[in-house]
């Protein structure tokens, strides 16, 4: 039986030398899969006949962006997720939907087994594989760069008694992973975190010191809980984060410098650029505090820090990811309305929110004779509000003086 094995491709040279590898190991057939999920420059019909060239028997080429978007970004947009306060988990959300696919590509052309490039320190082997599982324990799972052992340079000469071509000049010191959601940055100069990240590490972004003196506005719509048009002109969810890519990087917004604690137990230093993210989430978080009811907006957060983590750590194809997910979905129904975004050197800030399912009552809250909040119930309801640590302190008169007066008697 020719045996078969689907590989997940980026067209670079580690996965370009793992087609020959993985034939010298016994696979009959390799079927290179590469996704697009928003990386910027990738030029699809060039990495898929380049797959081909090097030995693939197949290649596909698929266009993700919007399933990416609506399927993977939005629930993180919902629950304001981001991994240890700041890292809006671009990575790890690409990895369960690249599964996806090459799980149901193994299927349809009868591969055993399925191939990834991750290396062996890194949480994104323990995400593609978790995803595998998942979906189908019986398929074996090869992880060449895991698996070289190889310098750079045995490489190299691997590459060429493959004809694998070796791209001329000098790598990039970094390790890069890059999709519609931010651009995640490690390795070189970077390993050191007391290394300032050089000029080159940032890909998204200009620096918040040469961004324009000027500040840009933007109103960005949210329907249930999602953003659906940028000053009113609607567009696909994935289309939107791109825009705002490019208008809040223009403006130095969404970098992250960060030390973070990888699933592997090693502390890793990375940087990450996110600026439509940064946009996006400062306007929802701010939309939801106009709209959430208050024990859903401080009960909430519980939530998030949950789906954040099983995000980050593979857990996305589990019954509590999703049964968490549906809480964070039921409270989004009335998160509607329109922020207005301030963009400028660096900092975004909300700056102006409406919607129909405002929860501020300006007579309520207003210091006018419009009042309408009733002052006096306000008497009442604080003795009742404080009567227990009253009736406390008056007991035990932990804080009060006459505590020194009883001591002392
Ligand atoms: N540390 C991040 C994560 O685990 C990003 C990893 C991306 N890899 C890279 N080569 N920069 O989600």
């Amino acid at each position: 039986m020719t045996k078969k094995i689907v590989l997940a491709y980026s067209g670079g040279l580690d996965t370009s030398v793992a087609i020959p590898w993985l034939k010298d190991k016994g696979y009959d057939e390799i079927i290179a899969v590469c996704l697009n999920v928003g990386q910027p420059g990738t030029d699809m019909d060039f990495i898929q006949k380049k797959a081909l060239e090097v030995g693939a028997s197949e290649s596909y080429a698929i266009d993700a962006q919007d399933e990416f978007a609506d399927k993977y970004v939005a629930p993180v947009i919902k629950s304001n997720a981001l991994y240890e306060g700041d890292y809006p988990l671009v990575s790890a959300l690409s990895r369960p939907l690249i599964i996806d696919h090459l799980v149901k590509i193994a299927h349809d052309h009868g591969a055993t087994a399925i191939a990834h490039g991750s290396t062996g320190k890194g949480n994104d082997q323990v995400r593609f594989e978790a995803a595998i599982h998942a979906l189908d324990p019986d398929l074996e799972i090869e992880a060449p760069i895991r698996d070289f052992h190889w310098s750079r340079e045995e490489e190299i000469d691997y590459a060429k008694e493959h004809n694998v071509p070796v791209p001329i000049g000098k790598k990039s010191p970094y390790s890069i992973d890059c999709n519609l959601w931010g651009r995640a940055n490690e390795a070189g100069i970077l390993e050191n975190p007391w290394n300032q990240a050089p000029d080159d590490a940032w890909g998204m972004s200009v620096s918040p010191e040469e961004a324009p003196d000027e500040p840009v506005f933007l109103d960005l719509t949210f329907e249930k809980g999602l953003p659906v048009a940028i000053d009113g002109t609607p567009m696909p969810l994935a289309t939107l984060i791109k825009n705002l890519n490019k208008v809040a990087g223009d403006n130095g917004i969404g970098r992250i410098d960060k030390i973070e604690n990888r699933m592997v137990g090693i502390k890793s230093r990375e940087v990450y650029e996110a600026p439509g993210a940064a946009v996006i989430m400062t306007a929802h978080h701010e939309l939801e505090n106009l709209t959430l009811e208050r024990d859903i907006a401080h009960y909430k957060p519980l939530i998030e820090q949950q789906i954040t983590s099983m995000i980050y750590e593979a857990k996305w194809i589990t019954p509590l990811f999703d049964a968490l997910m549906a809480f964070v979905d039921e409270t989004q129904k009335n998160v509607n309305g329109v922020v207005k975004m301030k963009l400028y050197k660096g900092n975004v800030t909300a700056v102006a929110r409406k919607s129909p399912n405002s929860l501020y009552d300006e007579n309520l809250a207003t210091y006018t004779s419009a009042d309408s909040f009733d002052q006096e119930a306000a008497a009442g309801f604080i003795k009742l509000w404080t009567l227990p640590a009253t009736v406390y302190e008056q007991v035990n008169h932990v804080h009060s003086q006459a505590k020194d007066k009883v001591n002392n008697d």
